[in-house]
């Protein structure tokens, strides 16, 4: 991926500063969120397999990130379990439900495709930026470190999505549907309620 094609992936809005009021955070209530991130990260690259089980570049690039994701959340929860807090419920996920209203439905698959993997691309640069945040604010030098694997580990994932975009649908036609996509989601974290607690 040379420089002009990694710029595309650029978030257009920060997160709310207020989002990593680190402060008045609960440590369990983050950990909780992010365990659910990391196993719906999980879930939806079985979906994408079973879905398109013919597309042989898909299956055997996001295999292994299912087998990662997994890994992410048993991570989380070993962190819980240390700290002797609880996995809380699974809580309503505004910010993916909204990124799922613009989805196109119907039409071409081609185009079903392409925006399942810039969903799938978007959720990992937004949890990358916010694992950054994390990595920088938190005052433990272990959650810090701990964040900044995360952080790395979600940058790489992304790249797939959009290699993977590219691999079935023309470079051009990707670059364009990702633009639109980032004015979306740009919209969507400027009109989210700030809460200190969500990872999104
Ligand atoms: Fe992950
Ligand atoms: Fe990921």
């Amino acid at each position: 991926m040379n420089e002009a094609e990694r710029n595309i992936l650029g978030l257009h809005l920060p997160t709310d500063p207020r989002w990593v009021n680190l402060a008045a955070i609960s440590l369990e209530d983050i950990l909780t969120d992010h365990a659910y991130c990391e196993q719906k990260a999980a879930t939806s690259c079985i979906s994408l397999i079973q879905r398109y089980p013919d597309k042989i570049e898909l299956v055997n690039g996001l295999s292994p990130i299912v087998t990662e994701e997994w890994g992410h959340f048993r991570l989380v929860l070993q962190e819980l379990r240390k700290r002797n807090l609880q996995l809380g419920k699974q809580r309503k996920d505004e910010y993916v439900n909204k990124l799922l209203q613009f989805e196109i439905k119907g039409g071409r698959e081609e185009d079903r495709l392409l925006d399942k993997l810039l969903i799938c691309a978007l959720i990992e640069a937004r949890s990358c930026e916010r694992f950054k945040r994390l990595s920088e604010g938190l005052h433990d030098d272990y959650l810090r470190n701990f964040y900044r694997r995360f952080m790395e580990s979600e940058a790489g994932h992304y790249v797939t999505f959009i290699e993977l975009a590219e691999t079935y649908i023309d470079k051009e036609k990707v670059r364009k549907r990702w633009q639109e996509w980032l004015v979306y989601e740009a919209d969507i974290i400027k009109n989210l309620e700030p809460r200190g607690d969500r990872m999104h």
